[in-house]
């Protein structure tokens, strides 16, 4: 009844679970075992295996397992759980010592218990030895082929097996041996229930017992621990008295590593008194390697495992410094030959290496031409990760002047390359003035992440590099009104100057020219308002225009430009004057104040009336022409070549005159005077080859003017509205030599008569040419 209420709730459990994904469980026959391993990510830590049977079901765990033949280990290196079931397990079926099955549960936890219920049949292809022995993890197990002769019945009962032989009286006892001593015989039912285990299968005796049990015993055999069972059955009826020996003795030795980088573990050759050690096989994780590393001395078999042999298993981790250890499955076997009786022995051992520094270096390969530290981090095991960076104490990202790279290393893990130039800003900077040179100095604090715990390891490291200071670093960015510059010195102001066209940067040139400087201890700030010395325009339109401004750093040594900063910025035309290196006046000016009222800029003009703008809106005209056409006058004065033209209303203002005021009337009209003025001395080529090229922009500056509606000059040259420097502090009026004070029409922005051009503008396209 209970069974069939056990069987009822495995078909339970095992019909509500998921089925298992392919790939976690693997039942493999091997020679002497089920090998059943399941990954842990799907079966989880707590995973537990049930052994099943006819008469229910039995928790695999010890000391149970041990007694039973039952041996699981889990590793969360590999990530399985592995359960190694003896083909003479409690609870294996066996048919003719030929085939063997196995029932088993495998219980996963997930919101409660869920049993898989599996079965694996095996079918050895090896034959028995007469005697084998097995050391496994948690038991030694021997079996024998059994001489007894035995006809059927229940095999596994041993009082039956005497009464089938006909000797009943006094049943089968068994008697330990303890180093020279023997010990008081015992019934088989009082060993079984000290943790022995004998059964009779159909032709073998197999008997089994945990390691450590009291009748068992330690020695030592060539200096190797060895465990060591030795029992005795015997029945005896009258004068007749039958006895098995079973023994086994199985190597106890742990491995000892040593400082060649190998793992050596020994176990005795000649375990059993007299006979010829025929092979040693050995393997990892029962993949068997043949005589290998394995080594037969003073009746010693060695094995000597590298520690990255495959098959090895290893896991770095933390305690102040980084450790690291390896762990080996291994298998082994030895077949020993006893006047033809052969005996096999296999064991199963899991070798651990003791926790191993695990050093990390740095290589400092830096490149001193390229101003770049580059700092090799090798040897980082595979189980560790770089997660974290800091310099000089700062967390590190990802930029053009620092980054890192995984490098795979052929060997030994991995590598982190990591480039940082000098000029980054976590470098620190020290100046040896008598060299000239600056020691550039990188702390380099690597977090690294041992993984699967994330346990974070630091590694610190330190490097220097002797180099040339660094030109500052030139940042520029546009604004409404101007270009604001930055130059980043990092406290080296003193060995660079900045320079603007040919002249150097101090606060007097700036003041002057009406730039907005600043210069804190690391950095420098320049604004430079549109308008003002330095600036070259393009493009322009009576919307827009482009606005070039330069300046460089110079070694203050030797003088030699070493950087350079070239910003432009777009802008919003309002009124402005620009005379180009190239011959070319662009003149963007408010004409609404001029006489008679309410006409159209489209139809202003030149002094040559045939000269219109290339471009008008309701108040504003855009003029764009080569200095001497279009009526231009040109004068030398002090030393100066001045174009001077005129923008006026030439046919309303002669009607007006004619129809309302007469010839004598002295009708003073307002006219725009717009003027160019470039220095003699940088107009050479104007007199060797007859072409226009200045070497620097000129100066441009308009102003109303009064005429006599008659076309009489009665204002003199002087009258023009100008000031030679117009800072944008100065207020924007003028004032006319003949006396009255003309305000200037300007727009609210820019507040700036005085513009240059470079020498590269080209005339505007829709200049009229006279
Ligand atoms: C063994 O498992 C197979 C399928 O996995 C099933 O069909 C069979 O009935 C099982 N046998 C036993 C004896 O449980
Ligand atoms: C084997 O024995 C010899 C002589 O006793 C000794 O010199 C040698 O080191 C031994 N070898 C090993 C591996 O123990
Ligand atoms: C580091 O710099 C070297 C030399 O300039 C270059 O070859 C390499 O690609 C750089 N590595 C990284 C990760 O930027
Ligand atoms: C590296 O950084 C860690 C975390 O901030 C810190 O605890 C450690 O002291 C640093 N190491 C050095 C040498 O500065
Ligand atoms: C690092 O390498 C650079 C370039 O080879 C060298 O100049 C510098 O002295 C080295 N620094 C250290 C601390 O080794
Ligand atoms: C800026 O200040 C540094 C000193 O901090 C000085 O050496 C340098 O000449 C200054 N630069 C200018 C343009 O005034
Ligand atoms: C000339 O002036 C008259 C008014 O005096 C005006 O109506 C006309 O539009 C003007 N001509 C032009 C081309 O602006």
């Amino acid at each position: 009844m209970a069974r069939l209420f056990y069987l009822w709730v495995v078909w339970l459990l095992s019909t509500l679970a998921d089925p298992i994904p392919d790939g976690v469980l693997d039942m493999d026959c091997h020679d002497r075992s089920f090998v059943i391993a399941v990954d842990l990510s799907f079966a989880g830590d707590d995973a537990r295996f049930e052994a099943v049977d006819g008469t229910g079901a039995y928790a695999v765990a010890e000391p149970y397992a041990a007694k039973c033949g039952y041996s699981v280990t889990i590793s969360p290196l590999s990530g399985r759980m592995e359960l190694r079931a003896s083909y003479f397990s409690c609870h294996t079926q066996t048919k003719d010592d030929k085939e063997f099955g196995f029932s088993f549960n495998l219980l996963v936890r997930r919101d409660g218990d869920v049993a898989y219920g599996l079965n694996k049949t095996c079918s050895p292809s090896l034959e028995w030895a007469p005697r084998e022995v097995c050391c496994e993890l948690n038991y030694m197990e021997v079996s024998m082929k059994s001489e007894i002769p035995c006809g059927a019945g229940e095999k596994d009962d041993w009082n039956v097996l005497g009464h089938v032989n006909g000797w009943s009286t006094l049943g089968w006892q068994v008697v330990f041996q303890r180093d020279e001593e023997q010990l008081e015989p015992m019934s088989i039912s009082d060993a079984r229930e000290q943790g022995y285990m004998f059964a009779l299968t159909h032709q073998r005796l197999v008997f089994r017992t945990p390691y450590g049990q009291t009748d068992s015993f330690m020695a030592m055999v060539d200096d190797i621990p060895v465990e060591v069972v030795q029992a005795t059955l015997f029945s005896r009826q009258r004068w007749l008295v039958i006895m098995v020996d079973v023994a086994a003795t199985c190597s106890m030795h742990q491995g000892a590593y040593e400082d060649s980088g190998h793992l050596i573990f020994r176990t005795p050759g000649e375990p059993y008194p007299g006979p010829d050690v025929a092979r040693v096989r050995v393997g990892f994780n029962e993949g068997l390697f043949e005589n290998g590393d394995v080594v037969t001395e003073n009746g010693t078999v060695q094995i000597s495992i590298p520690l990255d042999a495959k098959g090895g298993l290893r896991k770095s981790f933390v305690s102040d410094d980084l450790y690291e250890f390896y762990t080996f499955h291994l298998y082994l076997e030895q077949m020993f030959e006893d006047e033809g009786a052969e005996t096999r022995l296999r064991l199963h051992r899991t070798l651990s290496t003791p926790m191993l520094l695990r050093p990390l270096f740095t290589q400092n390969r830096s490149i001193v031409e390229e101003r770049l530290f580059q700092v090799y981090l090798g040897d980082v095991p595979q189980d560790v990760r770089l997660v974290l960076l800091r310099l000089n104490g700062r967390e590190a990202l990802h930029t053009n002047s620092c980054s890192v790279a995984d490098i795979t290393q052929a060997a030994h893990g991995h590598g982190y390359l990591l480039n940082v130039s000098f000029d980054h800003p976590a470098v620190t900077q020290q100046y040896y003035e008598t060299y000239g040179t600056v020691q550039y100095k990188l702390d380099i604090n690597y977090t690294l992440s041992v993984l699967p715990e994330n346990e974070p390891y630091f590694y610190f490291v330190s490097v220097t590099a002797l180099a040339g200071p660094s030109p500052p670093v030139l940042d520029a960015v546009c604004s409404e009104s101007g270009i604001s510059f930055s130059a980043d010195h990092r406290g080296f102001g003193f060995l660079w100057s900045i320079v603007v066209g040919s002249d150097t940067l101090t606060p007097e040139l700036a003041a002057r020219r009406g730039y907005k400087m600043s210069n804190a201890s690391q950095k420098l700030q320049l604004d430079v308002p549109v308008y003002s010395q330095g600036f070259r325009y393009k493009d322009i339109t009576l919307e827009s225009f482009s606005g070039t401004f330069e300046i460089h750093v110079k070694d203050r040594q030797t003088g030699s430009v070493q950087k350079s900063a070239s910003k432009t910025c777009p802008f919003v035309t309002s009124e402005l004057i620009v005379c180009s290196t190239d011959g070319t006046m662009t003149v963007a000016a408010d004409l609404s104040r001029m006489t008679p009222g309410g006409a159209s800029p489209l139809t202003s003009n030149l002094l040559d009336s045939s000269c219109g703008p290339a471009e008008a809106d309701e108040t504003r005209a855009l003029f764009s022409f080569p200095l001497n056409s279009c009526g231009s006058k040109v004068k030398l004065r002090h030393g100066n070549v001045i174009y001077r033209n005129e923008i006026f209303y030439s046919k309303n203002v002669s009607e007006d005159v004619d129809e309302s005021e007469g010839i004598e009337c002295t009708l003073l009209l307002l006219r725009l005077m717009v003027q160019c003025k470039y220095p003699l001395e940088g107009l050479h080529k104007l007199f060797s080859m007859y072409r226009f090229e200045s070497d620097d922009p000129g100066i441009g500056s308009m102003g109303f003017i009064k005429r006599l509606a008659a076309g009489i000059s009665t204002t003199p040259l002087s009258g023009l509205v100008t000031s030679t420097i117009a800072a944008p502090t100065t207020p924007m009026a003028g004032r006319s030599r003949s006396g009255a004070p003309i305000r200037k029409h300007l727009g609210s922005n820019p507040a700036v008569r005085y513009v240059w051009v470079s020498k590269q503008s080209k005339p505007h396209p829709n200049a009229k040419k006279g």
